[in-house]
């Protein structure tokens, strides 16, 4: 048997050969209601790569992070939008669009790791992004409480959702 921390963790972009195993987390981590489609994350794989990151451990995929970029006055918050009609690599917006760990690996910090080795690898790739936005479903309180406690706040509140931001410190 091999102890949790004696297992090799890995960060790296999506490939379209992971689509199978990312749409197998999807269907684990989310309600029907919130899930997302295989179209949509294709688009994601094909058209930004480099805004996601999936964490595998022993090779094995336990969970992903995507996202987008915006500029102010070109974006879009509903679930299965095409990355392809919104996405500007200057805009100064970053959307995270989707964060998962799959349920068997959960509480050992690898969700504040993944947010922040991806926030920090994003801020360096795109100089312009100033400020990131995510959208979370009243009652997720476990991402909910993840984002307030990596320096997210509450943008606005709607009845079923709220929109969270956080800004970036300008670069040294
Ligand atoms: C949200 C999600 C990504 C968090 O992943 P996670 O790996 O469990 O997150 P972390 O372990 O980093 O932190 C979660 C909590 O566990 C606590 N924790 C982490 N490791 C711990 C440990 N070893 N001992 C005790 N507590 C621990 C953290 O302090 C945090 O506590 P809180 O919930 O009281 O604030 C995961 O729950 C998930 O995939 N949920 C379903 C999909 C979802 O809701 N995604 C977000 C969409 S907006």
């Amino acid at each position: 048997m091999k102890l949790f921390y004696e297992k090799t963790f890995n960060l790296r972009h999506p490939v379209h050969d992971d689509l199978d195993e990312i749409m197998k987390l999807e269907e684990k981590c989310f309600p029907k209601e919130h899930r997302e489609t295989a179209k949509t994350y294709e688009g994601r794989i094909k058209d930004f790569p480099e805004g996601a990151l999936l964490l595998s451990c022993n090779n094995k995929i336990i969970g992903n992070i995507f996202g987008e970029i915006w500029k102010k006055d070109n974006f879009s918050f509903n679930l299965n939008h095409r990355t392809s009609d919104f996405l500007n690599k200057k805009g100064n917006i970053l959307y995270i669009s989707s964060f998962v760990i799959t349920a068997r690996y959960r509480k050992h910090f690898l969700g504040v790791f993944l947010l922040k080795e991806y926030l920090e690898y994003m801020k360096k790739s795109f100089p312009a992004v100033s400020e990131c936005k995510l959208l979370v479903y009243r009652g997720w309180t476990r991402a909910l409480n993840l984002y307030l406690k990596s320096g997210f706040s509450v943008e606005d509140k709607y009845e079923k959702y709220i929109i969270m931001n956080k800004k970036f410190k300008p670069a040294a």
